[in-house]
């Protein structure tokens, strides 16, 4: 992806006009400090989506959806980040810097490994439809995928032997080193040698449509079954998903999204029209794919074989899941019956019956958690107390607080347990991020007050510099707010920052976070009700430390800090109702 500097792109944002982009879709009218519309992301019959002009940020109360420019052309318009820039810039009349030279170099090998990389699909291709790939056409043709489809996935042919890539390239060293780099031939003792051999091949494109890498499948029976690129340069596999690229945008006009175990499932549906498949290639899927999944559709459905694999292929997933879901999504898990995937059931019901049960038996990801989670935690109290256990350790991985409460309250009335106050701990998604340099003390504030406090700080800015000393430690380091928050107070710390707007660059800076979006666009947080949120959060983190700490003297100071912030509150709050009765 080509690289823009960050006051290139600053002043990108700065310059385009979010309002005109939006009202090309949305009907916007102004309201209190901000313009409201139908959400174009959503379907609505009262407005909530709402955009701050003067932060150039939208975001919909309704859904969730929220960003900058920038990301509305991704979102709404399907465009790649670089055409998105490319997009605002040609509008903006700002030439388009030259992208940040990496390194020439390297950027002169991965252009040339992926032509490389298209080269040989092209190959394969061809190969299929000569004389040596009658016996993979026949292959194909038995299970049941039209030449038009072959032709449009791309699908190939490697023939048996260890030279097919020598006699395609030549004995050129540098070729066949450029070959092996690229997961096609494997480097021996004895030489160059071609890894995929007498196999069915199966590009593997990557978002952008590229292809990166191959699966191959063995004619007949045999070990290994499937065959895989490598990883290299190019193929990540647990960053790719089989059918992205050919079905990103049938998904989009579908609003269907089904996940599926293989490339011949993918291929069976699609060949039956059902063209919004895909796959993981080859591995429990990842947490990369599942936001992968979910970015692209907030409904996807999760088909699983309903043997014991697949129920664990299930549980599987859920636990992955867990730490990125939001409560706009919804994702949907079906089990098809034992021993089946979607290519035989297909073969066997129809394409009516199929889409059928695809639209109408998956169940809600709650309800085949709560499932899973009875499965394994077994009878009586016992078992409902190993459940109560096992899911608020799995809650806890959870990031959307809203979600988190609403589900814990779903176990706890399934259990008939009380589950014990979440304390997020730290995970997958949030452990490259900083760790807090002091501890810092969970706040057990309502998440109402914490948004309100953050909206009062980025409507605001220069308020974060009136903030008391220890207001960096008001979140815990595992708190979703987190990263934001003390991103945004080192971003007022920095003398050369004063003229920064902090909402956009760190929009910039966490560009999948809807939360910011959200905060600018909130009602605005006038003075007063500031100060109130201020005292409220000092005092409700005051009460957590002193809660924690065992030294007497600390204690004896925090209950000190204390009482004079509470005494402070009541002023402030007796001179408020004094003005008020005025
Ligand atoms: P399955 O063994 O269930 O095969 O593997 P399948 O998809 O039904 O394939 P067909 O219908 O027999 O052709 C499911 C998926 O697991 C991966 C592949 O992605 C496959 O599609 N797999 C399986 C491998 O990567 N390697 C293997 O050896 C087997
Ligand atoms: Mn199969």
């Amino acid at each position: 992806m080509a690289q823009f500097s960050s006051t290139f792109l600053d002043e990108l944002i700065s310059r385009s006009d979010l309002a005109e982009l939006i009202s090309r879709h949305v009907d916007l009218k102004p309201s209190g400090a901000n313009l409201v519309g139908l959400c174009p992301f959503h379907h609505e019959k009262s407005p909530s989506f709402s955009v701050s002009v003067d932060k150039q940020m939208y975001y919909c109360f309704g859904c969730g959806k929220g960003g900058n420019a920038f990301r509305f052309l991704m979102e709404h318009d399907g465009y790649p980040f670089p055409e998105a820039v490319e997009f605002l810039a040609q509008k903006a009349g700002m030439p388009i810097p030259d992208s940040k030279p990496v390194n020439p170099e390297e950027a002169a090998r991965k252009k040339s490994g992926l032509e490389l990389l298209d080269k040989v699909a092209g190959i394969f291709s061809r190969t299929l439809n000569s004389d040596e790939g009658k016996k993979a056409r026949e292959y194909f043709e038995m299970r049941k995928l039209s030449p038009a489809l072959i032709q449009k996935y791309q699908l190939g042919y490697a023939p048996a032997g260890y030279g097919f890539m020598k006699r395609c390239f030549g004995e050129d060293n540098h070729n066949l080193s450029n070959l092996e780099s690229i997961g096609v031939l494997i480097k021996n003792e004895r030489g160059y040698a071609d890894r995929f051999r007498e196999r069915v091949m199966f590009p593997i494109r990557d978002k952008q449509s590229r292809v990166v890498g191959f699966g191959g499948r063995i004619l007949g029976d045999g070990e290994p079954k499937y065959l895989n690129s490598p990883e290299t340069d190019f193929y990540h596999k647990s960053h790719l998903l089989y059918g992205y690229a050919e079905h990103r945008e049938s998904v989009r006009k579908h609003k269907m999204l089904v996940v599926v175990e293989g490339y011949m499932d993918v291929l069976a549906m699609a060949s039956y029209d059902l063209d919004y498949a895909v796959a993981p290639l080859g591995t429990a899927i990842t947490e990369s794919q599942l936001n992968m999944i979910l970015r692209l559709l907030e409904t996807p459905v999760f088909c699983f074989d309903g043997d014991k694999a697949g129920r664990k292929a299930a549980w599987r997933s859920i636990e992955r899941m867990l730490p990125i879901l939001k409560s706009e999504h919804s994702p949907r898990f079906l089990y098809l019956p034992d021993g089946e995937d979607p290519d035989t059931l297909l073969q066997k019901e129809g394409k009516d019956a199929f889409e059928k049960r695809l639209k109408e038996d998956g169940k809600p990801m709650l309800e085949t958690w709560v499932l899973g989670l009875k499965n394994i935690a077994g009878d009586g109290a016992e078992g409902r107390a190993r459940m109560a256990k096992k899911a608020d350790v799995m809650l806890s991985t959870m990031t959307d607080d809203y979600l988190r409460q609403a589900w814990q309250g779903e176990i706890e009335k399934a259990t008939e347990v009380k589950l014990s106050l979440q304390k997020p701990a730290q995970t997958l998604s949030r452990s490259k991020q900083p760790i807090a340099r002091k501890p810092a003390q969970y706040l057990a504030v309502n998440p109402m007050k914490h948004d309100q406090f953050m909206a009062g700080l980025l409507q605001n800015p220069v308020r974060f510099q009136n903030l008391p000393d220890d207001a960096f430690d008001f979140f815990i380091d595992t708190h979703p707010i987190y990263p934001i928050y003390t991103r945004a107070f080192s971003l007022v710390g920095d003398e050369k920052n004063t003229e920064l707007d902090i909402a956009a660059q760190l929009m910039r800076e966490f560009p999948d976070n809807q939360h910011i979006a959200r905060w600018v666009n909130l009602p605005i947080v006038d003075d007063v009700e500031f100060q109130q949120l201020l005292m409220d959060m000092h005092i409700t983190y005051l009460n957590g430390l002193h809660g924690r700490s065992k030294d007497i003297g600390v204690k004896m100071r925090i209950i000190k800090e204390l009482k004079t912030l509470q005494v402070q509150q009541k002023q402030f709050n007796k001179n408020l109702s004094h003005k008020e009765s005025l």
